[in-house]
C-alpha cells in the first residue's frame, strides 16, 4: 500500500465567476465540428500555458511546481519511504492533445496527449530496497522521459450557481507509458560515489519494468495535479461562458 499528499502551488483569489482569457479559443458545442474545435482550443490553450492565468486559476505550467509529495511504496520490486520536494517540472506546455473529448451527457472528459520531452528535478529523501538492493539518502535528483502518451479520463458532476452551470472534478486518473526514462540521484548514501552510481545504474538499466510495477500508484501523481488544475479552471469558468 502507498499513501501520497500532493501540494501543487495555486494563487487563490476570491471567487467570483470570470470571462476566458480572450487569447482562449472559444468553441460551439451545438456545431458539428464542436470535437476538432476542441483539439485546437485546449492544443493552443496548453501552449498558452506558459505563463500563468491568474483569473481563470492556471497556474503557469513552465515550470509546473510540485511543492511536496510524501510516499510509502510497497511494490513487488520497490519498498520505499520517499518524500520530494521543490520539483520543477519543464516541457509540459510543449504537450499535445491527439483526441479530446467532452462528454456532457455522461459528465466524463476523455483525452490523449504525448508530452514530447519533460525534465523533472526534485530535492529527494528516502530509504528502502529496489530490486533488492538497498539505498538511502537525501539530496538533488533528476528525471526526464521521452515520447509520454498519457490518456486521461476525468469524471466531474454538474453544480448551478447564481445560474450558471459549473464543473465540478470527481475523479481523474491518468495511464500510459513514456518511450523512454532516465533518472539521476545523486548524494546517495551521504556521497559514496562507487554505490551511488551502482544504484543509478540499476535503476536506469531497469526502469521499464519498475515503471510497470509502479505506475499504477505514482500515475496518481500527475492525475491529482491535473485535478488540481482543473478544479482551479472550472471553480472560475462556467461551462456558459466556456462553450457557445
Ligand atoms: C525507512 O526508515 C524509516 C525510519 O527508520 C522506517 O520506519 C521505514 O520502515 C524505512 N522504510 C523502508 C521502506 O524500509
Ligand atoms: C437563467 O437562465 C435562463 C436561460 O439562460 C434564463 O432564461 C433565465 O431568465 C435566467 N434566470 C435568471 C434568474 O437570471
Ligand atoms: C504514442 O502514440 C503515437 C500515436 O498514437 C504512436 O505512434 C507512438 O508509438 C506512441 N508512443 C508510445 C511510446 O507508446
Ligand atoms: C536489471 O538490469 C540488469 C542489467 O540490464 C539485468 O542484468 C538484471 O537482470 C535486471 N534486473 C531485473 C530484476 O530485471
Amino acid at each position: 500500500m502507498k499513501t501520497f499528499v500532493v501540494t501543487l502551488c495555486l494563487i487563490v483569489f476570491p471567487h467570483t465567476c470570470v470571462k476566458l482569457p480572450p487569447n482562449f479559443i472559444k468553441c460551439n458545442r451545438h456545431e458539428p465540428n464542436f470535437e476538432e474545435c476542441l483539439i485546437k482550443a485546449v492544443n493552443y490553450d496548453i501552449a498558452q500555458m506558459y505563463k500563468p492565468h491568474k483569473k481563470v486559476r492556471l497556474p503557469g505550467v513552465e515550470p509546473l511546481e510540485l511543492v511536496s509529495m510524501s510516499s510509502n511504496v510497497d511494490t513487488n520490486l520497490i519498498k520505499l519511504t520517499e518524500r520530494l520536494k521543490n520539483c520543477q517540472f519543464h516541457g509540459v506546455s510543449k504537450g499535445r492533445f491527439r483526441t479530446f473529448v467532452f462528454d456532457f451527457q455522461r459528465r466524463v472528459i476523455s483525452a490523449n496527449a504525448n508530452l514530447p520531452f519533460v525534465e523533472s528535478s526534485c530535492d529527494y529523501k528516502l530509504n528502502g530496497t529496489i530490486l533488492g538492493v538497498a539505498l538511502k539518502g537525501e539530496g538533488p535528483s533528476w528525471l526526464d522521459f521521452t515520447s509520454f502518451n498519457m490518456s486521461f479520463y476525468v469524471t466531474y458532476d454538474e453544480v448551478v450557481k447564481n445560474n450558471k452551470t459549473y464543473v465540478k472534478i470527481a475523479t481523474c486518473k491518468v495511464d500510459g507509458k513514456p518511450e523512454k526514462l532516465h533518472f539521476r540521484i545523486d548524494n546517495l548514501f551521504d556521497g559514496d560515489e562507487e554505490a551511488g552510481r551502482r544504484v543509478n545504474d540499476i535503476v536506469n538499466e531497469n526502469w521499464s519494468v519498475l515503471y510497470d510495477d509502479i505506475k499504477n500508484e505514482y500515475l496518481d501523481i500527475p492525475g491529482g495535479m491535473l485535478a488540481t488544475i482543473l478544479k482551479g479552471f472550472f471553480s472560475r469558468v462556467s461551462l456558459e461562458e466556456l462553450f457557445d
